[in-house]
Formats: structure tokens, sequence, C-alpha cells
């Protein structure tokens, strides 16, 4: 990111009225671009989100041989190439501050004869690919240079055929997940991830409604084994992108924190695989409906009635990581104003996000006089019962998500909180300042 840093605060606000529609939801709008790009033919698109990250899918997309133009707000036309007929990009693939772009789309690569170089900015920089390098060198590809310990930038040549592999994945990782997969889409044989954990399940179900033979069975006690036919052909179908719930999680919290709330939040995906922040709220005695369950875009949806809470502290079991790990620096401001005890297990995979977010949450709630530990990968956070002091100037590290969650913090916190960086708010929801300040939050 250029230029110089823009500081934002929130302050004490009073009660939360209104209405909020989430923005588009982030991993399925990477992978609509992604799927129209190796179709043949022309993905029409309705509410995608229009962050950064995507809008740097959408260019890597463009460089790959797609046609992607923009109809209007939120709505998309990409007229793709076909897996196994994409363009040698000329120029470095940039994905200013996506992991899930570069990640999917080193994917994407590896399974095609023709080498690219992948690069992003200081916080994607620090990022680890051996993760993602690593199962694409057994299927054939090569890692032509790379900067210490595995990351960017990296210059990736892709397997001309790329061999069928059953690959284990240490991780419950769904960029694992999904690189291995579409890789294997370019493969003349079947493509096997074992995932220890289940992750999101966009790119199946994508691959699945494209058209692609892919099976999926249980695997031990939580883990799960996907099955990819390789060389599928692969039909343009219309996406119709589903409101993301991890940002909605923001003004869920807020609804909950900021004292007399009450709010809506419109039309969020209920997949049962990025819910368990909704579950781990409920658990905290949390006042939410969940109204009106529908199905948009083949995925769950459903409006949520939330009101002010006298929130508990819970123990979070690691195994819910998966499906609530980009939502743990929210659910740790809710145990800030919890009365009790929140202790979040199992959190290692919250290191190598756009910052340290253990680390960093940590250290936001220091500055905003909470006392929280680090016992291993565990968080404990010893709530304040809805009075927080809050007063800080906390740093975001380049973190969407830090940023975002303390702002929540500032809005229900005696002294509000100043956050060192807003800018990278843009990169998943470029409209939050509007948004929330429509249900009455107050920002300088
Ligand atoms: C994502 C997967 C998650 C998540 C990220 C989006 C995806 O990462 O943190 O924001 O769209 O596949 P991991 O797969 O590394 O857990």
């Amino acid at each position: 990111m250029e230029g110089a840093a823009e500081r934002l605060s929130a302050q004490a606000s009073g009660p939360l009225r209104g209405g909020l529609r989430p923005p588009g939801d982030k991993s399925i709008s990477h992978r609509a671009l992604i799927f129209g790009l190796l179709s043949v033919g022309v993905t029409q698109i309705e509410g995608l989100l229009e962050g950064e990250d995507v809008l740097n899918t959408a260019q890597a997309c463009r460089a790959l041989g797609a046609r992607v133009e923009r109809l209007g707000p939120g709505r998309w036309r990409v007229e793709g190439c076909g897996v196994g007929s994409l363009l040698a990009p000329s120029q470095t693939l940039d994905f200013g501050n996506s992991g899930t772009g570069m990640r999917l789309m080193m994917g994407v690569v590896g399974g095609h004869d023709f080498t690219a170089r992948f690069d992003g900015d200081a916080s994607l920089r620090k990022r680890p690919m051996r993760r993602i390098l690593d199962p694409l060198e057994l299927m054939g590809a090569r890692t032509l240079s790379q900067a210490e310990g595995g990351r960017c930038p990296i210059e990736l040549k892709g397997a001309a055929e790329p061999l069928p592999i059953e690959y284990r994945s240490p991780v419950a990782s769904a960029q694992v997940k999904s690189a291995v997969l579409l890789a294997g889409l370019n493969s003349p044989g079947r493509t096997v991830v074992i995932e220890p954990e289940a992750s999101r399940d966009h790119t199946e179900k994508m691959l699945r409604y494209f058209g692609a033979d892919v099976a999926v069975e249980p695997f031990g006690a939580e883990g799960r084994k996907i099955t990819l036919e390789g060389r599928p052909e692969l039909r343009p179908k219309p996406i119709v992108v589903p409101g993301d719930p991890s940002s909605a999680a923001f003004a869920l919290v807020a609804g909950l924190i900021a004292p007399g709330s009450e709010i809506v939040i419109e039309a969020m995906m209920m997949n049962p695989l990025r819910v368990g922040l909704l579950t781990t709220l409920l658990e905290m005695g949390a006042d939410v409906e969940i109204l009106d369950r529908r199905e948009e875009g083949g995925e769950e949806v459903a409006d949520l009635r939330v009101r002010a809470s006298a929130l508990h502290g819970v123990d979070v079991p690691a195994g819910r990581a998966p499906s609530m790990i980009d939502e743990y620096p929210v659910l740790a401001v809710a145990a800030a104003f919890a009365r009790g005890t929140t202790r979040m297990r199992g959190l290692a995979e919250l290191r190598v996000k756009e910052s340290d977010r253990l680390e960093a949450v940590a250290a936001g709630l220091r500055a905003c006089g909470l006392e929280p530990r680090i016992e291993g990968d565990d968080l404990i956070v010893e709530g304040r019962a809805g009075d927080v002091q809050g007063g800080g100037l906390v740093k975001t590290h380049l973190d969407h998500r830090i940023a975002m969650s303390f702002l929540v913090l500032g809005l229900a916190a005696r002294e509000g909180v100043a956050i060192d960086d807003s800018r990278m708010i843009a990169t998943s929801f470029p409209a939050f300042r509007g948004e929330m300040e429509r249900l009455g939050a107050r920002f300088s």
C-alpha cells in the first residue's frame, strides 16, 4: 500500500439501529472470477465483492487471458478461455494484500505449462507459501525462485500434465485444498485431497456447479476426503454471491455490545462451515434471532435480528476454528465485553494471516485496558462485563480485520479507540464506515 497511513477513531456511540446488508462473500467472489476464467464462455456474476483483494484477482484473470468486465455495481461478466488454454502472463501477478487470491491462482498456474511471477504487499510478502508450493511440486510444478522461507516474490512454473496425487494436507486450510484441486483440473487422472478438519467448501461446491465430478466423504473424526476427476469440461454458470458472514461479523458484534442496539443483518450466508462465530455468540448469551432462512445462489442465507446483550465468557473448542478462522479478532472484542473468561483454543493458524493476529489482537486489547493472555496457541480474555476502558491507539499491521474489530470495540468503550491505519478496510469491506455510520456508529 502506497502513501501515508490513515488514522481513524471510533467513539462511544448511542444505540445502533437499522438494517445492514453485508457485501458479497470474499471467498466466493475470488472463486467466481477464477471459475469464469477456467470455463469456456461467459460467466455472469451478481453481488461480487468489489474490494481490493477481489479486484486484484480480476486483474490476474485478465492477465491469464480472460475478458473481465464490470457491468454495474456488483455485476460482472467474465469470458473465460478454459482449463488448458490460459495465456502465460506477461507481467507479475500482484495480489496486493490477498493470500486467498494468490494461493488459489498458484493452484491454477500450477496446472498449466507456463511460468508466472507472484507478488504482493508487505503483509503478503511475510506469509508462508510453501504450504501451496509443496503439493504443487508433487504434481510436477517447479518453483523457479522464491524469497527466504518460501515467501513471495515467487516464480512458479506449472506442470504441462499435472500428476494426479493424493494429498494429505497438514493444515485445515481451504486455500491449500483449493490450490491442489484447481491444479488437478488439468490432470489426466484423479486428484484427492484429505483435510484433517473440514474447511470452507466453496471450491468443491463451485466445481460441481460448473460440471466437474467431485466426491466428498468424511475422513476420520472431523476430516474430509475430496476426489476430483481431472479434465472436466467446465461450463459457465450464473453466480449470485451471498452476503459475507466474515464482514457481517463486525456489525453483529457491534450490535451486541453497543448498549440499547437493535439491528438487522440482511441475507447473510449461513454455510455451516462459516458460522462458527454465530454459534459461539449464541453460547455466550447473544440475543440473535435467525429469520427467514432461504436459499440464494446455492447457499443458505438468513436475516439476523441482533439486540444488545449481556454476554458471558465461554470456552471455544479448537475444532471450531476452521468455521470461524477470520472471526477471532472480533470474537475477542465480544469477549472483552462479556462477564467472565473466554478461552479460544487452537489458534496457531492466526499467526499466518494478514498479520500475526494472535499477537495483534492481544496487543490491541492491552492498548484498550484489558489483560489478555496467550498460552501456547490459546487466547484468554477476562471480560469486563460491558465496561471496557478503550482509549488506546491500536496497531493494525496492514490487517483489515484487526482494523475493523478494534473500531467496533471503540463504539462501545468508555474512551473510544483509535487505529493507526484504516486503509486496509478497502480490501474486504470498502463500505464499512458508511454502512456502520448509517446504523449510528461515530467515527472521526
Ligand atoms: C479462505 C480461507 C481461509 C481464510 C481466508 C479465506 C478461502 O484461509 O482465512 O480469509 O477463501 O479459501 P486458510 O485456508 O488458510 O485457513
